[in-house]
């Protein structure tokens, strides 16, 4: 853990020097490697300290946390009990013994992002955090989770720095030689998505493949390709955060971008000027956790924690409280911004 949190704090002084060449367009390739580079642990202020990986609450429904930070929300259940593990995980290794060591990317309502409490605390919120402690207790494992730009994800998983992913991850070849996958918990789909004022620009996805046109998408998501691949005469920024191209969207410096369907319309609620022009093919089953490659037994454990939350149907309520907590108040963007 001591490494991630050393290559986090150097990347949050690298992001801040980044941070005004962020919407600066360049190769694909290049930007991407930048930003990896950047990939930063952003911890909000009020939250746990830079050093420190953020905690997610446990589901209403269980145990609080008790190592929460002194700044966060006050504990209501710090006496409650950890729930018996369901499943024998003897058998699974772990880069720390005893907890489940988990990267997220929080700018990808209603999958993951900073939900703000009622006392103004931002916590981790999202389907992808609820599923992601489910599967913990499921294994009898502590969660902890690293908040952290998405392309980072990829890196810190590849690199085997951490056990596990969740941050919405499509399922691709390319991923497949890096890390392995759990089962599909989620359908995805793909939205080109502008802004009103803009809408008459864009008939169809065709209309977007122009040089005066700025489109963006995620730096190392599937989406980046979807841009090149739709629109390669344009002007493609790929951008850390996907609430970092919401802001571009909003504030007419973009004109369009490739976007998860079900993010799309997350956002959307918080900004109703937002338009969803069209549906963008994609060959992909859909969303599931990204799994350090060749900890076999980890996919098993992963697997039956999933299918259990699936079938009982807690994963759907999951989905739902997600959504109606992505309506309320939450972070947009970079919280040391
Ligand atoms: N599903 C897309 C992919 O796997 C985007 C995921 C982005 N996730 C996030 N938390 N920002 O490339």
């Amino acid at each position: 853990m001591k490494k991630i949190l050393a290559i986090a704090l150097a990347a949050v002084m690298a992001a801040s020097l980044a941070a005004c060449s962020s919407s600066s367009s360049a190769p694909a390739a290049t930007t991407a490697a930048a930003a990896t580079t950047a990939a930063a642990t952003e911890a909000p202020k009020t939250e746990a300290p830079a050093t420190e990986a953020a905690k997610t609450e446990a589901p209403a429904t269980e145990a609080a946390k008790t190592e929460a930070p002194a700044t966060e929300a006050p504990k209501t259940e710090a006496s409650a009990e950890k729930p018996a593990a369901k499943y024998d995980s003897s058998k699974i290794t772990t880069i720390t013994p005893g907890k489940l060591t988990l990267a997220t990317s929080p700018d990808f309502a209603p999958y993951e992002f900073y939900a703000i409490d009622k006392d103004g605390t931002p916590h981790l919120a999202g389907f992808d955090m609820s599923l992601a402690q489910y599967i913990a207790d499921y294994l009898g494992l502590e969660l902890e989770v690293i908040p952290m730009d998405f392309d980072g994800t990829i890196m810190e998983l590849t690199q085997k720095n951490v056990d596990m992913s969740m941050a919405g991850y499509s399922i691709t070849e390319e991923r497949k030689e890096v890390m392995d996958f759990s089962i599909v918990y989620y359908g995805g789909a793909q939205s080109f998505v502008t802004v009103e004022s803009k809408k008459d620009l864009f008939p169809d996805l065709a209309a977007a493949n122009k040089a005066d046109l700025t489109i963006g998408a995620q730096v190392g998501s599937i989406q980046a390709g979807l841009a090149h691949d739709n629109c390669p005469d344009a002007d493609i920024i790929e951008m850390a955060k996907v609430t970092d191209l919401i802001a571009e969207l909003v504030t007419g410096k973009m004109d369009g971008a490739f976007i998860e369907t079900a993010v799309a319309e997350s956002y959307q609620k918080n900004y109703p000027e937002l338009h969803i022009v069209c549906d963008v093919p994609f060959d992909s089953e859909g969303s599931a956790a990204g799994i350090s490659k060749g900890n076999e037994e980890l996919v098993k454990g992963v697997n039956a924690a999933i299918e259990e939350c699936i079938s009982s149907g807690q994963f759907d309520q999951f989905v739902e409280e997600a959504k109606a907590l992505a309506e309320g108040e939450i972070i947009e963007g970079l919280i040391e911004e």
